[in-house]
């Protein structure tokens, strides 16, 4: 009989696609905050209890960045609590946990990339959030995978990718229809590895086959600015649009953005488990599958 696999954050942008991507080989059940909020420890503990899973991918997270900055308890009881509250149900019925961290446990100010044996120290509350997450789950289970991964975007939900071919459709429908118009500036003072959740997804897929526990880092190879990605995505969709490249202080956010907070995937490539591609080649093939971005 196939595994049981639970998915948290179930219709968040990754938990859409490890739904999809995992049903083909697993039992999959997803449950979201409608179903079960996790920060309500004795909610989790009766449906953890309930259903049994013997894997729970643990996607559900508060994401705002910005919005963490002025919640900050919120964040911590989402990330951190409720991180805690599905840890301690997994190790209670002997799930294997696997939980989404991200680049944003680093401050950003390292000169290459970052590997899973540097210290974290995160600038933002969303990213000393995730790092609270990922410190209850090394303190409550050993049957653990931490994987940190960064810059997502995908077929679902809200993401740079989606937002960037809207403003150049907006751009050049309006030029078509002799409007004046501002080119589109985007920041080429922040780089990262932009991954597509179906790569994840893959990646997952291989760990959950593999008996590996601990902390990985998991991104698309190579690293590029926002602006890079974004005349790469307009070049691949032959969108002739006006992008000028400009500096982070010129959008001002309320919460600061690492620099450089690429990632490098060493413990997967010594484990001979690394599955992630250039971020290029991925983004590409998303490009191609996913007709209606
Ligand atoms: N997106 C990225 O670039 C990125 C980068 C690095 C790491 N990550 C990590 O990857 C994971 C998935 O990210 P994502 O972009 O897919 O996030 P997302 O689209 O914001 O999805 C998160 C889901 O979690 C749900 N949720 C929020 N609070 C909850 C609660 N108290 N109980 C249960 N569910 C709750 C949300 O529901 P509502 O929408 O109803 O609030 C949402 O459906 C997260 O752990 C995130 O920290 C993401």
């Amino acid at each position: 009989m196939a595994a049981k696999v639970l998915v948290t954050g179930c219709n968040g942008l990754l938990g859409t696609e490890l739904v999809n991507a995992l049903s083909a080989e697993y039992d999959v059940t997803g449950i979201d905050l409608r179903e079960v909020d996790i920060v309500d420890p004795v909610v989790v503990r009766s449906f953890m209890q309930q259903t049994r899973p013997e894997i729970v991918t643990h996607a559900a997270a508060y994401t705002d960045v910005d919005g963490c900055e002025s919640n900050r308890d919120l964040a911590m009881s989402v990330n951190g609590d409720g991180t805690k509250n599905v840890a301690m149900a997994c190790r209670e019925i002997g799930a294997k946990l696997i939980y989404f961290s991200t680049d944003y446990v680093f401050n950003g100010k390292k000169d290459s990339a970052y590997l899973e044996t540097d210290k974290p120290n995160p600038v933002t509350i969303y990213g000393q959030s995730k790092l609270a997450g990922e410190r209850a789950i090394a303190d409550t289970t050993d049957n653990f995978v931490i994987m940190r991964i960064a810059w997502l975007y995908g077929a679902h939900g809200k993401n740079f990718v989606k937002t960037m071919l809207r403003l150049g459709q907006a751009q050049i429908e309006a030029k078509q229809a002799g409007k004046m118009t501002d080119p589109l500036k985007v920041v080429n003072d922040q780089i990262g590895n932009p991954t597509w959740t179906a790569d994840i997804a893959r990646q997952i897929e291989l760990l959950i086959g593999s008996d590996v526990t601990g902390l990985f880092h998991a991104t698309s190879e190579g690293e590029c600015s926002w602006y890079e990605m974004t005349r790469q995505l307009f070049r691949l969709r032959s969108m002739d649009v006006d992008l000028l490249p400009c500096k982070t202080e010129e959008f001002p956010r309320p919460a600061p953005r690492p620099a450089r907070s690429s990632l490098e995937n060493q413990r997967l490539k010594q484990l001979d488990l690394n599955r992630m591609r250039p971020w290029a080649e991925a983004l590409e093939e998303f490009l191609r599958k996913v007709e209606d971005v």
